[in-house]
């Protein structure tokens, strides 16, 4: 038998090479490679065509069968984010900072689905059997018929599902499993992807679902295996700020349903309790308007979502100032200081700028533009928006404001709460709402002008 080769791995994106490099020439991550045992010494891709397989079966689009029944947890915030419950032989991913919850949402989630009369096994690789009953018993779930494991070797694993033939299995976390099939230790690239492999295909083999725990990186990826995500049907990531009690589950990759839908929950002494109205949560901190502080009319996956942005503008003491970001996207903000200055003529040299999403929710969408202008000038200006206003709209490199989508949803949630007027982008298509009169901005400048007459 050939000896078997030494490769390279990258833990960051998962890319292989034959020989150790400083820095990943995939990802351009430094430090991310080490030693890796090659997953199958199967014929190489050269021999392939060589060796005769056999003919596979090849169909048409035309089916029979009614799509699959879902099983709802009773969790609506999980429910949605799965795209309406729980589908039969899924495999899901759930992403998180180690601590942020993720152990204590499954176990919830665990407990909802056994009462809803699924089988399921909950098997933890982190914590002794004990630990978790004591989680189940502050969470007041231990009436629940969850089957329990600690254990980490995956063959022994497969072998009891197997056995047991449970409906959901629950594997906390991809990390801390191993299998003997591959020589590296619990954790590497090898054996994250081999395991997840094996689950998964064990899962699609058998019709049973399977949601898989995966710690991520603090650069946001799922430590070593960014090629888990390739092979589940469903990417959940469980985000929150540490000091905040708000946790955000976001689907990421859905093949049963919309990604971008987004799960709320609170992390309290009992575990998390679902957060119905996001809005209301997030602006509930709000105190009398400041300079500086904007709502923001925003869409997550279906469902609108208001949150406060803050900005802080303040003179430098640096030769090179500030530009810290907490829950938006760093080099847009970049981007909306250069358009302000270039378009608007408004500097922000020698400034240092601070933004901040109020109540750890992370925005990603370009709608929130506005939103970010509107609170960098009132910043800089000192002018306060009126406490009673909504706004959003995507800014062009040009300075031009862009209608985005959803308008109708969000000037609706805005009067909802109470918000009474709304700036937002001219054009597209505008619908009015009851209750909410609008001052709609065609670029720019004439919004510095509109709103803080100047320009
Ligand atoms: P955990 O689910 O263990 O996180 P993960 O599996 O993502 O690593 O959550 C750990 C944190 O949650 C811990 O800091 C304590 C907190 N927590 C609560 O605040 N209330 C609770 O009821 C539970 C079970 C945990
Ligand atoms: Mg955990």
């Amino acid at each position: 038998m050939a000896k078997a080769k030494t490769v390279f791995s990258c833990s960051a994106c998962g890319a292989s090479f034959n020989k150790w490099s400083g820095r990943c020439d995939a990802c351009g991550e430094w430090n991310t490679i080490s030693e890796d045992t090659p997953l199958s010494t199967g014929p190489s891709a050269a021999t392939l065509g060589n060796n005769k397989g056999k003919n596979i079966n090849l169909t048409d689009l035309r089916t029979e069968e009614a799509p699959p029944p879902r099983t709802l947890s009773g969790l609506a915030e999980l429910d949605r984010v799965l795209g309406g419950g729980l589908v039969p032989a899924s495999a899901i991913l759930v992403g998180g900072d180690p601590g942020i919850g993720k152990s204590t949402l499954l176990l919830q989630a665990a407990a909802q689905f056994a009462r809803q009369g699924l089988k399921t096994i909950y098997v933890s690789g982190e914590e002794a059997s004990a630990q978790v009953r004591m989680r189940a018993q502050r969470l007041a779930l231990t009436d629940a018929p969850v089957q329990l494991a600690a254990e980490t070797n995956l063959r022994d694993i497969l072998t009891t599902l197997e056995q047991e033939r449970p409906q959901l299995a629950i594997i906390d976390s991809i990390q801390t499993m191993w299998s003997d099939n591959v020589g590296s230790a619990p954790g590497s690239v090898s054996q994250v992807r081999a395991a997840a492999h094996e689950l998964t295909s064990f899962a699609k083999r058998k019709g049973m679902s399977v949601i898989i725990v995966g710690h991520v990186t603090k650069d946001g990826q799922i430590a070593g295996p960014r090629v888990v995500e390739h092979m589940v049907d469903t990417v959940l990531y469980f985000e929150g700020e540490r000091g905040h009690q708000f946790r955000v589950l976001r689907a990421v990759k859905n093949r049963f349903g919309a990604a971008d839908e987004i799960g709320v929950f609170e992390m309290t002494g009992s575990g998390l309790t679902e957060v119905i109205n996001p809005s209301a949560l997030f602006l509930s901190e709000r105190g009398t308007p400041a300079p500086g502080s904007v709502v923001f009319a925003g869409i997550e996956g279906t469902r609108p979502v208001l949150v406060e942005l803050q900005a802080l503008v303040a003179p430098s003491p640096h030769a090179q100032p500030r530009r810290a970001v907490v829950g938006w996207d760093s080099s847009r903000l970049a981007m909306i200081l250069a358009v302000l200055e270039a378009r608007c003529g408004i500097p922000f040299t020698g400034l240092d700028v601070y933004l901040n999403v109020a109540g750890g929710m992370k925005i990603n969408e370009p709608a929130a533009d506005l939103a970010v202008a509107a609170a960098l000038l009132s910043a800089r200006e000192d002018a306060s928006i009126p406490a009673d206003t909504v706004v959003f709209g995507e800014i062009s490199l040009s300075g031009a404001l862009r209608p985005v989508s959803q308008t109708e949803n969000r000037l609706k949630e805005a009067q909802k709460l109470g918000f009474t007027s709304a700036i937002a982008p001219k054009g597209g298509k505008s619908p009015s709402v009851a209750g909410i009169s609008q001052n709609q901005i065609a670029d720019l400048t004439q919004f510095v002008g509109d709103i803080f007459g100047a320009g």
